[in-house]
């Protein structure tokens, strides 16, 4: 850490000693524990600031609550990939309004990827007077300063940066998962994807260095966790900026060599940016999980060409046909838009078929979203509402029918899988493999948190029921 962090988080300490004091105090005037929610929309990113967010208010002393009507202070961090995740937040606003009339003590705070957004900061301004706090993705590590400034002063305070000075590295973290964590070893985008605001309100791409990431990862095992998922939005082009350059595939191995650590998995890789490298080093090394998320977005060339992609669909097939080559059970997942600007009857046909083509474990697929500030915002051939909500159905099905058959290539074998909780249905538990499938199996608290072997007994669609090996 430089000097310059260190006194930057310095203050932030200050800070949260100085919360707990008041917080202390409230909770004594309302005879009660003071409680804080925080509510997490879109990606891992997210929730993995999420929960620093959590580590922090719970070390100024407030009780972590799921509901957000109970709560004393909420804070909505926030997404801004697609507008419904924008329509969403304001939606629950309204209706935490409604909550804060009857506790006017409450605090309301903003913070996340749509905050970076100017024209989203002034409706909050002008029709959300309620909203306490503001802040963006870039000052996430400044969280306890600007909250004591809302305690202490019982006024708005809004900042927001365009830039990061400092990572939120060093903050206290609750995790949700005791054995099993996040770790972000890259920051921004570069990819300008035409569809895509991402590059906007994170900013560009920073690597932290191998030597932080490795004494997270160590400081995470010796915390107990197991399996580590390397985070950034686009964890193939790792390292290439460094001082000393690294590439990803380098990374990973380092992280496997971490005394405790039985599972490495990392989200997202681009397609353009996926090398030889990698997936030698997924093939060879038994901790690194068979399971690849590498987003397609569509199946045409003339499509992905449009949208800044830097691949085409021959490329995507050969990374596809390398990767079975090397794993041949590995798991594929993808990420589909439909509806993007000028897509025809033929590009969409050849979504279809990729889909068909590969056979993908599973699809996250969305309808192509017109966010203010990028290219295809501008393109003049938007498709109809209709036509693209058609597309998603019949998408849909295409992905499930093969992600159905896909799942049930491991009926009868023996897997490891790490318990992560209780299921709903007393007397199951629910884990996963290494290939990112559901099992529940029979099972109580006591395996919470530990790999064992399991035998896949039924698939059930998307999911196993398995009994303990
Ligand atoms: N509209 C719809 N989907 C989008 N995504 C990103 N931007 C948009 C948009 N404007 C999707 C992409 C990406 C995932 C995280 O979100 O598929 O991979
Ligand atoms: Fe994550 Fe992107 Fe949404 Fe920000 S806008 S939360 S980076 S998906």
């Amino acid at each position: 850490m430089n000097q310059k962090t260190k006194e930057a988080y310095d203050i932030q300490y200050e800070c949260i000693d100085k919360i707990k004091l008041l917080a202390d105090e409230w909770s004594m005037q309302a005879g009660r524990p003071i409680v804080a929610n925080v509510t997490t929309f879109g990606c891992q990113m997210n929730a993995r600031d999420s929960e620093k967010l959590r580590g922090i208010l719970n070390k100024a002393g407030f009780q972590d609550t799921e509901n957000e009507d109970d709560a004393d202070i909420v804070i909505y961090n926030t997404c801004t990939v697609r507008d419904n995740a924008n329509q969403h937040v304001f939606g629950r606003l309204g209706h935490l309004n409604g909550v804060k009339r009857n506790k006017k003590d409450m605090i309301i705070g903003l913070c996340g990827c749509m905050m970076q957004e100017p024209h989203i900061v002034e409706k909050v301004k002008k029709s959300y007077p309620f909203v306490d706090l503001i802040f963006g993705t870039h000052n996430l590590y400044a969280f306890p300063e600007l909250l004591l400034k809302v305690l202490t002063d019982r006024k708005r305070v809004i900042d927001v940066r365009d830039r990061t000075e400092v990572f939120p590295e060093h903050l206290p973290v609750v995790r949700k998962y005791p054995f099993k964590s996040g770790v972000n070893i890259m920051y921004g985008c570069n990819n300008f994807c035409t569809y895509c605001i991402v590059p906007y309100v994170r900013g560009r791409e920073v690597s932290r260095t191998p030597e932080e990431i490795l004494a997270e990862v160590k400081r995470l095992a010796d915390d107990g966790v197991i399996e580590v998922m390397l985070l950034g939005q686009n964890v193939n082009s790792y390292g290439k900026t460094l001082e000393h350059p690294m590439s990803f595939a380098e990374l990973l191995l380092r992280v496997c060599e971490v005394p405790g650590i039985e599972r490495v998995r990392f989200m997202t890789s681009h397609p353009k940016d996926l090398s030889d490298e990698l997936i030698e080093a997924m093939a060879k090394n038994e901790k690194i999980c068979p399971h690849l998320h590498l987003p397609v977005q569509a199946g045409s060339s003339r499509l992905l060409k449009r949208m800044n992609r830097h691949y085409d669909r021959e490329h995507y097939m050969e990374l596809v046909r390398k990767l079975r080559e090397r794993m041949p059970d590995i798991s594929l997942t993808t990420d589909i838009i439909v509806g993007f600007p000028g897509e025809t009857e033929e590009d969409f046909e050849e979504t279809l078929s990729l889909v068909r083509e590969v056979g993908y474990d599973s699809a996250f697929t969305f309808i192509y979203s017109k966010r203010t500030g990028t290219p295809a915002a501008g393109y003049p051939d938007q498709v109809p509402d209709k036509v693209a909500h058609e597309r998603l159905t019949k998408l849909l099905a295409e992905v499930k029918e093969r992600a159905e058959e896909r799942c049930a290539r491991f009926t009868g074998q023996t897997m490891d899988v790490l318990v992560e909780e209780l299921n709903r249905e007393p007397g199951l538990v629910t884990g996963r493999t290494p290939h990112n499938i559901v099992v529940h199996l029979p099972g109580d608290e006591t395996m919470i948190g530990k790999i064992i072997p399991v035998k896949l007994v039924r698939c059930l669609g998307f999911y196993y029921i398995g009994e303990p090996a």
